[in-house]
Protein backbone atom coordinates (compact mmCIF):
# COMPACT_ATOMS: atom_id res chain seq x y z
CA UNK A 1 0.00 0.00 0.00
CA UNK A 2 1.37 3.74 -0.52
CA UNK A 3 0.19 6.34 1.15
CA UNK A 4 -1.26 9.17 -1.18
CA UNK A 5 -2.81 11.77 1.51
CA UNK A 6 -1.01 14.57 2.26
CA UNK A 7 0.96 15.31 5.83
CA UNK A 8 -2.04 15.98 8.42
CA UNK A 9 -1.02 19.65 9.88
CA UNK A 10 -2.42 18.95 13.09
CA UNK A 11 -4.28 21.77 13.17
CA UNK A 12 -7.20 20.02 15.52
CA UNK A 13 -5.47 18.86 18.53
CA UNK A 14 -8.19 18.39 20.70
CA UNK A 15 -9.53 15.65 18.56
CA UNK A 16 -5.76 14.29 17.31
CA UNK A 17 -4.43 14.06 20.87
CA UNK A 18 -7.73 12.44 22.41
CA UNK A 19 -7.44 9.85 19.90
CA UNK A 20 -4.18 9.12 20.89
CA UNK A 21 -4.45 9.28 25.22
CA UNK A 22 -4.24 5.74 26.17
CA UNK A 23 -1.31 4.56 23.61
CA UNK A 24 -0.01 7.92 24.42
CA UNK A 25 0.04 7.39 28.86
CA UNK A 26 1.75 4.34 28.41
CA UNK A 27 5.02 5.35 26.04
CA UNK A 28 5.50 8.74 25.27
CA UNK A 29 3.68 9.38 29.01
CA UNK A 30 6.55 7.66 30.40
CA UNK A 31 8.97 9.08 28.52
CA UNK A 32 7.88 12.71 29.29
CA UNK A 33 7.64 11.49 33.10
CA UNK A 34 11.60 10.88 32.93
CA UNK A 35 12.10 14.55 32.13
CA UNK A 36 8.68 15.90 34.56
CA UNK A 37 10.90 14.48 37.61
CA UNK A 38 13.75 16.28 36.49
CA UNK A 39 12.30 19.50 35.93
CA UNK A 40 10.17 19.08 39.58
CA UNK A 41 13.64 18.36 41.14
CA UNK A 42 15.63 21.19 39.82
CA UNK A 43 12.07 23.90 40.34
CA UNK A 44 12.41 22.76 43.85
CA UNK A 45 15.99 23.82 44.19
CA UNK A 46 14.82 27.26 43.07
CA UNK A 47 11.42 27.88 44.76
CA UNK A 48 10.51 25.19 46.52
CA UNK A 49 6.80 23.53 46.66
CA UNK A 50 5.29 23.63 49.90
CA UNK A 51 2.00 21.62 51.18
CA UNK A 52 -0.11 23.47 51.81
CA UNK A 53 0.79 26.51 50.12
CA UNK A 54 1.61 25.50 47.05
CA UNK A 55 -0.64 25.96 43.66
CA UNK A 56 1.01 23.99 40.68
CA UNK A 57 -0.38 24.83 37.14
CA UNK A 58 0.11 21.96 34.35
CA UNK A 59 -0.47 24.20 31.08
CA UNK A 60 -0.49 21.05 28.25
CA UNK A 61 -0.66 18.39 30.89
CA UNK A 62 -2.24 15.10 28.56
CA UNK A 63 -2.22 12.23 30.31
CA UNK A 64 -0.07 13.70 33.61
CA UNK A 65 3.30 12.96 33.60
CA UNK A 66 4.27 15.97 35.41
CA UNK A 67 1.11 16.13 37.46
CA UNK A 68 1.78 12.26 38.58
CA UNK A 69 5.86 13.68 39.38
CA UNK A 70 5.09 16.84 41.29
CA UNK A 71 1.95 14.53 43.78
CA UNK A 72 3.88 11.46 44.13
CA UNK A 73 6.78 13.71 45.30
CA UNK A 74 4.81 16.40 47.23
CA UNK A 75 1.68 13.75 48.63
CA UNK A 76 -1.73 16.87 48.83
CA UNK A 77 -0.21 19.09 46.80
CA UNK A 78 -2.74 21.53 44.86
CA UNK A 79 -2.74 20.96 41.24
CA UNK A 80 -4.73 22.67 37.99
CA UNK A 81 -4.06 20.22 35.18
CA UNK A 82 -5.11 21.72 31.56
CA UNK A 83 -5.61 20.70 27.91
CA UNK A 84 -7.00 21.26 24.97
CA UNK A 85 -8.08 17.40 24.61
CA UNK A 86 -10.86 16.30 26.67
CA UNK A 87 -9.34 12.69 26.10
CA UNK A 88 -6.63 13.06 27.54
CA UNK A 89 -7.96 14.46 30.69
CA UNK A 90 -10.08 11.62 31.24
CA UNK A 91 -6.98 9.49 31.78
CA UNK A 92 -5.90 12.00 34.24
CA UNK A 93 -9.31 12.42 35.97
CA UNK A 94 -9.47 8.41 36.02
CA UNK A 95 -6.56 8.64 38.37
CA UNK A 96 -8.70 10.52 40.85
CA UNK A 97 -5.47 11.91 42.46
CA UNK A 98 -5.95 14.24 45.65
CA UNK A 99 -6.55 18.29 44.96
CA UNK A 100 -5.71 18.02 41.21
CA UNK A 101 -8.79 19.39 39.37
CA UNK A 102 -8.70 19.14 35.22
CA UNK A 103 -9.98 21.97 33.04
CA UNK A 104 -10.37 21.99 29.42
CA UNK A 105 -8.12 24.79 28.02
CA UNK A 106 -7.00 26.06 24.49
CA UNK A 107 -3.37 27.44 25.52
CA UNK A 108 -3.16 29.45 22.21
CA UNK A 109 -5.77 31.14 22.50
CA UNK A 110 -4.87 34.15 25.64
CA UNK A 111 -8.91 35.00 25.89
CA UNK A 112 -9.38 31.04 26.74
CA UNK A 113 -6.30 30.79 28.97
CA UNK A 114 -7.59 33.50 31.13
CA UNK A 115 -9.77 30.86 32.03
CA UNK A 116 -7.26 29.44 33.76
CA UNK A 117 -7.71 32.45 36.12
CA UNK A 118 -8.16 35.85 36.26
CA UNK A 119 -5.80 36.52 39.23
CA UNK A 120 -2.17 35.97 39.19
CA UNK A 121 -1.95 32.73 41.70
CA UNK A 122 -0.06 29.92 40.78
CA UNK A 123 2.98 29.16 42.72
CA UNK A 124 5.39 27.29 40.22
CA UNK A 125 3.59 26.95 36.70
CA UNK A 126 4.78 24.15 33.88
CA UNK A 127 4.63 23.31 30.60
CA UNK A 128 5.87 20.25 29.09
CA UNK A 129 6.11 18.99 25.64
CA UNK A 130 3.06 21.18 24.26
CA UNK A 131 4.35 24.89 22.98
CA UNK A 132 6.01 23.11 20.35
CA UNK A 133 2.66 22.29 18.84
CA UNK A 134 1.00 25.72 19.40
CA UNK A 135 1.73 28.33 16.27
CA UNK A 136 1.93 31.32 19.45
CA UNK A 137 4.63 29.58 21.86
CA UNK A 138 5.26 33.36 22.86
CA UNK A 139 1.76 33.85 23.98
CA UNK A 140 1.70 30.86 26.02
CA UNK A 141 4.42 31.65 28.11
CA UNK A 142 3.30 35.06 28.45
CA UNK A 143 0.04 33.91 29.67
CA UNK A 144 1.76 31.79 32.29
CA UNK A 145 3.63 34.80 33.13
CA UNK A 146 0.49 36.72 33.67
CA UNK A 147 -0.89 33.51 35.69
CA UNK A 148 2.14 33.61 38.02
CA UNK A 149 2.07 35.01 41.41
CA UNK A 150 5.26 37.44 41.67
CA UNK A 151 8.56 35.38 42.68
CA UNK A 152 6.42 32.32 41.05
CA UNK A 153 8.64 29.84 38.87
CA UNK A 154 8.08 28.54 35.35
CA UNK A 155 8.91 25.55 33.86
CA UNK A 156 9.31 24.38 30.74
CA UNK A 157 10.12 21.32 28.42
CA UNK A 158 10.16 21.02 24.73
CA UNK A 159 12.18 18.27 22.63
CA UNK A 160 15.26 19.04 21.44
CA UNK A 161 16.67 18.39 18.10
CA UNK A 162 17.74 14.89 18.38
CA UNK A 163 14.69 12.84 18.92
CA UNK A 164 15.05 8.53 18.52
CA UNK A 165 11.72 7.96 17.11
CA UNK A 166 11.89 10.57 14.24
CA UNK A 167 15.42 9.70 13.64
CA UNK A 168 15.18 6.10 12.78
CA UNK A 169 11.87 6.38 10.99
CA UNK A 170 13.94 8.72 8.49
CA UNK A 171 17.17 6.20 9.05
CA UNK A 172 14.47 3.62 7.06
CA UNK A 173 12.94 5.56 4.83
CA UNK A 174 15.98 6.72 3.66
CA UNK A 175 17.15 3.09 3.38
CA UNK A 176 14.72 2.93 0.29
CA UNK A 177 15.15 6.67 -0.74
CA UNK A 178 17.26 8.14 0.10
CA UNK A 179 16.08 11.61 -0.71
CA UNK A 180 13.33 10.96 2.30
CA UNK A 181 13.45 14.03 4.37
CA UNK A 182 11.61 14.42 7.79
CA UNK A 183 8.52 16.67 7.70
CA UNK A 184 9.03 18.86 10.94
CA UNK A 185 6.59 17.08 13.71
CA UNK A 186 5.10 20.27 14.59
CA UNK A 187 2.50 22.40 13.03
CA UNK A 188 4.99 25.26 13.08
CA UNK A 189 8.16 24.22 11.24
CA UNK A 190 9.80 27.14 13.08
CA UNK A 191 8.96 25.68 16.56
CA UNK A 192 11.10 26.10 19.45
CA UNK A 193 13.55 23.51 19.58
CA UNK A 194 16.95 25.15 21.35
CA UNK A 195 17.83 26.28 25.29
CA UNK A 196 18.30 29.79 23.32
CA UNK A 197 15.03 29.95 22.10
CA UNK A 198 13.31 29.59 25.52
CA UNK A 199 15.56 31.82 26.97
CA UNK A 200 15.27 34.39 24.84
CA UNK A 201 11.60 34.02 25.32
CA UNK A 202 11.92 34.12 28.90
CA UNK A 203 14.01 37.56 29.13
CA UNK A 204 12.13 39.03 26.97
CA UNK A 205 9.11 38.26 29.32
CA UNK A 206 10.61 39.25 32.11
CA UNK A 207 11.50 35.80 34.11
CA UNK A 208 14.95 35.96 36.30
CA UNK A 209 16.83 33.26 37.49
CA UNK A 210 17.12 31.62 34.18
CA UNK A 211 18.46 27.89 34.13
CA UNK A 212 18.28 25.81 30.87
CA UNK A 213 19.51 22.80 29.88
CA UNK A 214 19.95 19.42 27.37
CA UNK A 215 18.51 16.26 29.24
CA UNK A 216 18.49 12.94 27.80
CA UNK A 217 15.87 10.46 28.65
CA UNK A 218 15.12 6.83 27.21
CA UNK A 219 11.76 5.98 24.97
CA UNK A 220 11.08 2.41 26.62
CA UNK A 221 10.53 -0.53 24.80
CA UNK A 222 10.84 -3.99 25.25
CA UNK A 223 11.43 -5.20 21.65
CA UNK A 224 10.85 -4.02 18.16
CA UNK A 225 7.25 -5.73 17.77
CA UNK A 226 6.31 -3.78 21.45
CA UNK A 227 7.68 -0.84 19.02
CA UNK A 228 6.04 -1.19 15.87
CA UNK A 229 2.82 -1.91 17.79
CA UNK A 230 3.08 1.34 19.20
CA UNK A 231 3.93 3.29 15.83
CA UNK A 232 1.52 1.44 13.65
CA UNK A 233 -1.33 1.32 16.69
CA UNK A 234 -0.97 4.23 18.31
CA UNK A 235 -2.62 6.73 16.61
CA UNK A 236 -0.36 9.51 17.63
CA UNK A 237 -0.38 12.08 15.31
CA UNK A 238 3.04 13.09 15.26
CA UNK A 239 3.85 8.87 14.24
CA UNK A 240 0.96 9.58 11.46
CA UNK A 241 2.53 13.08 9.93
CA UNK A 242 5.80 11.00 9.41
CA UNK A 243 4.01 7.44 8.15
CA UNK A 244 1.85 9.65 5.38
CA UNK A 245 4.87 11.81 4.71
CA UNK A 246 6.61 8.74 3.43
CA UNK A 247 5.70 8.44 -0.70
CA UNK A 248 6.85 4.96 -1.26
CA UNK A 249 5.30 1.94 -0.23
CA UNK A 250 4.47 1.59 3.15
CA UNK A 251 4.92 -2.17 3.51
CA UNK A 252 8.63 -1.97 2.52
CA UNK A 253 9.02 1.03 5.36
CA UNK A 254 7.39 -1.20 7.80
CA UNK A 255 10.05 -4.03 6.84
CA UNK A 256 13.02 -1.20 6.69
CA UNK A 257 11.83 0.22 10.02
CA UNK A 258 11.80 -3.23 11.49
CA UNK A 259 15.51 -3.96 10.15
CA UNK A 260 16.66 -0.46 11.95
CA UNK A 261 15.54 -1.13 15.37
CA UNK A 262 16.73 -4.87 15.43
CA UNK A 263 20.28 -3.80 14.05
CA UNK A 264 20.81 0.16 14.80
CA UNK A 265 18.90 0.55 18.38
CA UNK A 266 19.54 -3.02 19.65
CA UNK A 267 16.12 -4.86 19.38
CA UNK A 268 14.15 -1.46 20.14
CA UNK A 269 16.10 -1.23 23.22
CA UNK A 270 18.10 2.00 22.75
CA UNK A 271 16.19 4.84 21.95
CA UNK A 272 17.06 7.98 23.55
CA UNK A 273 14.82 11.51 23.27
CA UNK A 274 16.76 14.56 23.35
CA UNK A 275 14.73 17.11 26.03
CA UNK A 276 15.02 21.00 26.74
CA UNK A 277 14.48 21.76 30.09
CA UNK A 278 13.98 25.47 31.33
CA UNK A 279 13.18 27.15 34.38
CA UNK A 280 12.79 30.72 35.41
CA UNK A 281 11.04 33.23 38.27
CA UNK A 282 8.59 36.24 38.19
C1 LIG B 1 3.13 15.74 23.51
S1 LIG B 1 1.71 15.98 24.54
C2 LIG B 1 2.47 16.42 26.11
C3 LIG B 1 1.60 16.07 27.29
C4 LIG B 1 2.27 16.14 28.67
N1 LIG B 1 2.45 17.49 29.11
C5 LIG B 1 3.57 15.38 28.73
O1 LIG B 1 4.53 15.94 29.23
O2 LIG B 1 3.61 14.23 28.30
C6 LIG B 1 1.08 17.47 23.97
C7 LIG B 1 -0.15 17.87 24.71
O3 LIG B 1 -0.42 19.22 24.40
C8 LIG B 1 -1.81 19.35 24.25
N2 LIG B 1 -2.03 20.51 23.41
C9 LIG B 1 -1.73 20.67 22.10
N3 LIG B 1 -2.09 21.88 21.69
C10 LIG B 1 -2.62 22.52 22.77
C11 LIG B 1 -3.19 23.80 23.00
N4 LIG B 1 -3.28 24.68 22.02
N5 LIG B 1 -3.64 24.11 24.23
C12 LIG B 1 -3.57 23.22 25.26
N6 LIG B 1 -3.06 21.97 25.10
C13 LIG B 1 -2.59 21.64 23.89
C14 LIG B 1 -2.24 18.04 23.60
O4 LIG B 1 -3.62 17.81 23.75
C15 LIG B 1 -1.38 17.05 24.33
O5 LIG B 1 -2.01 16.59 25.50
Amino acid sequence: MSASKDVPDLTNPAESWSTASTSYAERVGRMSRHAANHLIHISHDLHPFRVPGSYVLDNGAGTGPLTDAVTELFPGIRVLAADVAPGMLETLDAKQIHNVTTRVADASELNNVAALGTDASFTHAFSTFMVMFTLEPLNVVREMHRVLEPGGLIGLGIWGERLGPNTLWEEACQTLDPTYKLPSPFADPNAWRTEDEIAQAFTQLGFKEIHTEIYKVPFEFENTAAYLKFWYGAKNPVADRFKLSFKGDQEEAKKALEKVLKERYNDAKSIFVETVLAIGRK
